[in-house]
C-alpha cells in the first residue's frame, strides 16, 4: 500500500499518513509557464496498490485536472492499482440536468476520473448517494455521521439537541443522526428561489424552547444554514448550532455564518481550512482522517468497509 497526494488539502493527506504510519511517494506536481500541470511520480510504484488523496475542491478545475493527471501518471509507470480518496468530490451538485441543454458534470466528472484510470473510489457524503453509479469502478462513499455524532456528545451532551435538516432533501442525514442521539427530528422547508440564493419557508416540527442541531452536507455560501438558524430562532428554538461535513465555504460565507445567530458551525477537513475560516471564532473543524485512513487498510487487506459503520 502506498500514498501519494496533490495539493489540494496537505493537511488531510498528512493526517491520513500519521495514521497509517505510511511515508508518502515522492512525486514533482509542477506547473509550465503556461500553468499546464506536470506531475513526476519520482519513486518505482510498479504492482504498487496505490491511494492518489485529492479534493476536487476549489480550485476545483485545478485540484481536478492534478488528480487526472496524477492517475495517468501511476497507470503508465505500471501501479497494480489506484484508488482515487477524493474526501470532497466537486460538481457533485451537478448531479442532473436542471433544465433543457444543461450538462450532468457529476457524471462527466466520474467518466474522466475512471478513463484517467483510477481501479476504485473512496469518498465521504457524496451529495447524493446516487452519484456512486456515475462510476463504473467500485466506489465507497463513506459517512462522516459517526465522527459527528462523537463532536455532539462530547461538546453538547448535556443538553443533547433536537436535530434538524435544514431542508428536505438532507432528511434521510438528518434521522440518522437524531436516531444515533436518541432525539426529535425537525425539517425546514426551503424553497430556493434563485441560484445561490435560499429562502426559508416553514418548520416541520416543535422547536419551540429546544437546543437544535443543523446537519447538512455542504456548507458553501453559509445561506441555507444561517437562514434556518434565523427561522428555527423565530419559531422559538433556544439556541443554534449547526454540522456539515464539507465546508467550501466560498465568497463571504466566513463572514456571513460569524455575523449569525449560529452558537457554532462545525465542518470536516475533507476541504483544507482557509486562515479566514480558522481565525473565525464561531467556526471549528473535526478530522475525518483516521476515519479514510481505516477505510484505505481495509481495501488494502481485502476487508469490509461497511463494518465501519456497524
Ligand atoms: C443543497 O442541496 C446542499 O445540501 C446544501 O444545503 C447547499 O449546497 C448549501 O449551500 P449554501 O451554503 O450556499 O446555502
Amino acid at each position: 500500500m502506498r500514498l501519494i497526494t496533490g495539493n489540494s488539502n496537505s493537511p488531510l493527506a498528512e493526517a491520513i499518513g500519521h495514521y497509517l504510519k505510511l511515508p508518502f511517494v515522492k512525486a514533482a506536481v509542477r506547473r509550465f509557464s503556461d500553468m499546464e500541470i506536470f506531475v513526476e511520480v519520482q519513486e518505482n510504484v510498479r504492482g504498487e496498490d496505490m491511494f492518489v488523496i485529492q479534493s476536487t475542491s476549489y480550485p476545483a478545475n485545478d485540484n481536478l485536472m492534478e488528480l487526472l493527471i496524477m492517475i495517468d501518471a501511476l497507470r503508465r509507470a505500471s501501479a497494480r492499482r489506484i484508488t482515487a480518496v477524493i474526501p470532497y468530490f466537486g460538481y457533485a451538485r451537478q448531479d442532473r440536468k436542471v433544465g433543457p441543454r444543461t450538462p450532468i458534470s457529476a457524471k462527466l466528472v466520474a467518466n474522466l476520473i475512471t478513463q484517467a484510470g483510477a481501479n476504485r473510489v473512496l469518498t465521504i457524503d457524496l451529495h447524493a448517494g446516487q452519484i456512486q453509479g456515475f462510476f463504473d469502478i467500485p466506489t465507497d462513499n463513506l459517512f462522516a455521521l459517526p465522527v459527528i455524532h462523537r463532536d455532539i456528545t462530547d461538546y453538547l451532551g448535556n443538553n443533547l439537541p433536537m436535530v434538524v435538516s435544514p431542508d428536505v432533501g438532507g432528511v434521510l442525514r438528518a434521522r440518522a443522526l437524531a436516531k444515533r442521539l436518541g432525539t426529535d427530528l425537525a425539517i425546514v422547508d426551503k424553497r430556493r428561489e434563485k441560484a445561490g440564493e435560499s429562502e426559508v419557508m416553514n418548520i416541520i416540527g416543535d422547536v419551540e424552547g429546544q437546543a437544535c442541531v443543523l446537519i447538512d452536507d455542504i456548507v458553501d455560501s453559509g445561506g441555507t444554514l444561517c437562514n434556518a438558524a434565523e427561522a428555527l430562532l423565530k419559531n422559538g428554538a433556544t439556541e443554534v448550532y449547526a454540522y456539515a461535513v464539507h465546508g467550501v465555504l466560498s465568497g463571504g460565507a466566513v463572514a456571513r455564518i460569524k455575523n449569525s445567530r449560529l452558537k457554532s458551525l462545525v465542518v470536516t477537513d475533507t476541504i483544507a481550512a482557509t486562515d479566514e475560516m480558522r481565525a473565525c471564532p464561531n467556526i471549528r473543524s473535526i478530522t475525518i482522517a483516521p476515519l479514510l485512513g481505516e477505510a484505505m487498510r481495509r481495501i488494502n487487506n481485502e476487508a469490509s468497509v461497511s463494518s465501519l459503520f456497524d
